[in-house]
């Protein structure tokens, strides 16, 4: 059996079974961003647009974070609080210019389908100084700003793929300063978005990684190396389902919910191949409600967003604790549960 560190191209043969794997533990904490800057302001996915009920979406976070109290430790980064802290880093690390923050909110750019043009995405460097929080309306969704280590407090930082959110992942970089993680990153001008596209598979030190529209699939040679497991790899194409996280959540070991037409044949077979239960999301739930950005928290326990009854029936169906929660303020974003959390070890 191989143990290979490396990333495995979609047609690759594996040469192991992941079962086989060694085991990884389960994340210690659940890392959330504090919604007060939350907004719609650009669009670049295309679940983007329609205006946001503040008090609401601030209301649906709070029963968000309600349910995972219920499940090990959470951490709440707060951006206000932590924006001098991040202005700080961006001073010592110099290295990166930055554009007035009036020029942050590009309205009405379709970058959805310029990302989809494009074969490569590349990390954005333009963006509003980090430290203005009221400047990223998606900073709410953490799990695009970096992934954890197998083990160990050490987390990989994402690089964005749009101007917009490149300030971003300076947040989680403060904040894991604060809390002692050990802060890495892939070589500069790869695009990678964290836990959106590189999702651990359940119990095992095994790394799933969507490229294509938003991470660059060279992340994945590099992230192999430096998380030192192994990396199955996905093609993404379909601009709805702009992250690995939104067609592909993995429920235990064996079984994973997908949406089928975000995947090739080829990808698709792969999938299969690994899991024993492959159970699947109507389009039409995984589009409006991003059904399969849910989250199994811990093999057990998975969390819906409201409105996905036919997806929410078939996890119940196959033997799992479902809790359901309204994310349709965050869905206005392209986002749902699993983007709005990031577990670490
Ligand atoms: N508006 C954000 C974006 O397009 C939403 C991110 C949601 N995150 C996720 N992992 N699906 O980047």
């Amino acid at each position: 059996m191989s143990l290979e560190p490396r990333s495995y191209a979609p047609a690759e043969t594996v040469p192991f079974d992941a079962a086989d794997l060694p085991a990884r533990p389960a994340h210690r904490r659940t890392l959330l961003v504090r919604p007060e800057f939350f907004d719609v302001r650009y669009r670049i996915n295309p679940h983007m647009g329609g205006r946001v009920d503040r008090t609401r979406a601030t209301a649906q976070w709070h029963a968000l974070r309600e349910i995972y109290g219920g499940h090990g430790e959470v951490c709440v980064l707060d951006p206000a609080a932590l924006a001098p802290a991040v202005g700080d880093l961006a001073r010592d690390g110099g290295d990166r210019e930055y554009t007035d923050e009036s020029e942050a909110a590009v309205d009405g750019s379709d970058q959805a389908t310029n990302e989809a043009a494009s074969s490569v995405p590349s990390a954005s460097s333009v963006s509003a100084s980090p430290a203005s929080p009221a400047a990223f309306p998606d900073l709410v969704f953490c799990a695009n700003h970096g992934v954890g280590a197998a083990e160990g407090e050490s987390v990989v930082l994402a690089s964005m793929a749009t101007a917009e959110r490149a300030g971003e992942p300076a947040y989680l970089a403060a904040w894991c300063h604060e809390q002692g993680y050990d802060v890495r990153r892939l070589p500069d001008g790869i695009a990678f978005e964290g836990t959106g596209d590189a999702i651990w598979h359940p119990g095992k030190r095994l790394l799933w990684g969507g490229y294509g529209l938003r991470t660059d699939r060279r992340a994945y040679d590099a992230l192999a190396a430096e998380l030192d497991v192994p990396i199955l790899e996905l093609e993404l194409s379909n601009p709805y389902y702009y992250h690995l996280d939104v067609c592909f959540a993995p429920l235990d070991a064996e079984t994973v919910l997908i949406q089928p037409d975000a995947f090739t044949e080829t990808s698709q077979t792969r999938i299969a191949s690994v899991f024993d239960r492959v159970l699947r999301a109507p389009a039409h739930e995984s589009i409006e409600g991003l059904a399969c950005n849910c989250h199994s928290i811990d093999g057990e326990t998975v969390v819906l967003g409201a409105g996905t009854p036919e997806t929410t029936a078939a996890v119940a169906d196959a033997g799992f604790e479902v809790r359901e929660v309204a994310t349709d303020e965050f869905l206005k974003a392209g986002g749902s549960v699993r983007c709005l959390t990031l577990t670490l070890p």
